[in-house]
């Protein structure tokens, strides 16, 4: 590969199929902006420089960026925005970054709408020979659309004929263009100053440069796609579903291929990284955000969603549980229905039931709280067993407030624990306590009224209606 490499991502499209107010190549992929999946595969590839031509009110797109900030991933250059105020075509849109784009080494074209192409595919296009043009083409059933890959009898490629000027035979030839292509910085600069706009749409197209580089006698080399997935553009929403669908099941087939058990990969979502030890097994339309981590031997049950979360070994989250920025320990079990919030992290052996709402809350080794809580703010140490309808009462209405549950304590059912308070280790708070002062280690502290029962007392009767 030669020394210097330019990326030149288009976007300026204004994506007027969307019907959206969001630019199209902002609209998430598998939970990520279509141009962030382009400028995360340009950035593997290690560019001397990674530009970006936008379109008018196309500031979203470097606010976005900026505001991805630390999520960038390392190694990403600097981008260079390039503004093409009007939108004249894919030749008018690299006349912009004329300027940018220094004299050696390769320019490579990405589009900003084809959000899955690989590293892989792109290095094997980049691998041409000094002053080659390198073309990365795919053969369609239907090629209506596209531009058309024109050879001649040797097979060698002579031009690119859009769809609208191309003839009735051309319009039979299903190679078509993916409108990824490298070329030699120097010669596409003094290509793209001599494009003409001649042509059935007025407009600049950057595959006329195809016809003036076999003029001067240039090699045209091309390559597909190792995935048919990898060049489909977004138009509109029913595309961008579509190729979402396609992604997910390239992702389910890649843990499947590791051996992670999926009752349905038709059924699963996942927006970013998930990975998984040994024996993971995971039921219908569960959803995978962020950064999520599973240990070997984890159950995921049906319709969890979990969000940057580390679940350690042997662990079991049952259905209909959401989980987020929490750590799970080994051999615990979630759910069902238990939401999991963030700062939360569980040592192992810990049980978590249905309708259990944890937050900011660390709970030790083999501590319950099995029904019906919300534990917020909190420190459970070990053994600790939180009866039924518990509430820690973390919030004052102006401050929040730590609870500390100490060792071996046992929280009887319906008690409300009013932080700043601690509960002794071995204490036992007894059912339906209003909790306002530390409780002392090893006593039972009670605060309900006496029971009492009054003989003789009869129910109200229902008076008679008056006529
Ligand atoms: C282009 C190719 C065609 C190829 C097809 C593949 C040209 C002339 N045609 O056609 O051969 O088969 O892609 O999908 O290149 N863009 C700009 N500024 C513009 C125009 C377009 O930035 O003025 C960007 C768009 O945002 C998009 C990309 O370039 O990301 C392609 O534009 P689009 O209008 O979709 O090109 P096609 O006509 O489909
Ligand atoms: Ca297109």
């Amino acid at each position: 590969m030669q020394t210097e490499l330019n990326i030149v991502i288009l976007a300026a499209g204004k994506g007027t199929r969307m019907h959206s107010n969001l630019p199209k190549v902002l609209h998430p992929l598998a939970g990520k902006p279509l141009l962030f999946h382009v400028i995360d595969t340009a950035s593997q590839l290690d560019p001397t420089r990674l530009l970006v031509v936008y379109g008018h009110g196309g500031d979203a797109l470097s606010k976005a960026v900026a505001q991805r900030g630390s999520a960038v991933p390392h190694g990403s250059k600097k981008i260079i925005w390039v503004e093409q105020a009007q939108q004249l075509g894919t030749g008018h849109a690299l006349q912009q970054t004329l300027a940018e784009l220094g004299e050696n080494g390769l320019t490579l074209i990405l589009f900003g709408d084809v959000p899955l192409i690989s590293a892989e595919t792109l290095r094997t296009l980049l691998n041409i020979k000094p002053d080659e043009v390198g073309m990365l083409t795919v053969t369609l059933p239907d090629p209506t659309g596209y531009g058309r890959i024109v050879r001649d009898m040797q097979g060698k490629v002579t031009a690119i004929v859009e769809h609208k000027d191309a003839s009735e035979a051309q319009r039979t030839i299903t190679e078509v263009n993916t409108g990824i292509m490298a070329l030699p910085t120097r010669e596409l600069k003094r290509w793209l100053a001599t494009l003409r706009n001649d042509n059935a749409q007025g407009e600049y197209y950057l595959t006329d440069v195809i016809a003036l580089a076999v003029k001067e006698g240039k090699a045209v080399s091309t390559c597909q796609p190792r995935r048919c997935s990898e060049v489909l553009g977004i138009n509109g929403a029913a595309q961008l579903a579509e190729l979402e669908r396609l992604h997910q099941l390239e992702i389910a087939a890649s843990l499947m291929g590791q051996g992670v058990r999926l009752i349905d990969p038709a059924r699963i979502d996942v927006r970013g990284e998930l990975s998984c030890g040994r024996d993971v097994a995971i039921d219908a339309n569960c959803i995978f955000e962020g950064k999520v981590i599973l240990g070997d031997n984890v159950t995921v049950g049906a319709n969890c969603i979990l969000r940057d979360v580390n679940v350690a070994a042997g662990t079991l989250i049952a259905p209909f549980s959401l989980l987020e920025q929490a750590q799970i320990g080994a051999d615990s079990r979630i759910g069902p229905f238990a939401r999991i919030r963030p700062g939360t992290v569980l040592a192992a052996e810990v049980h978590i039931g249905n309708f259990v709402e944890l937050k900011n809350s660390q709970v030790d080794r083999g501590s319950k709280i099995n029904h019906l809580s919300y534990v917020g703010d909190t420190t459970v140490g070990k053994n600790v067993n939180i009866g039924a309808g518990t509430i820690t009462c973390n919030y004052d209405g102006a401050n929040k407030h730590r609870t500390v549950i100490e060792d071996d304590v046992f929280i009887g059912s319906d008690t409300q624990l009013v932080a700043p308070v601690t509960v002794g280790r071995g204490a036992t708070i007894g059912a339906g306590a209003t909790i306002t002062k530390d409780a002392p280690a090893d006593q039972l502290t009670l605060s309900r009224a006496k029971q009492i029962s009054v003989s003789g007392w009869k129910r109200p009767e229902k008076k008679a209606k008056e006529k």
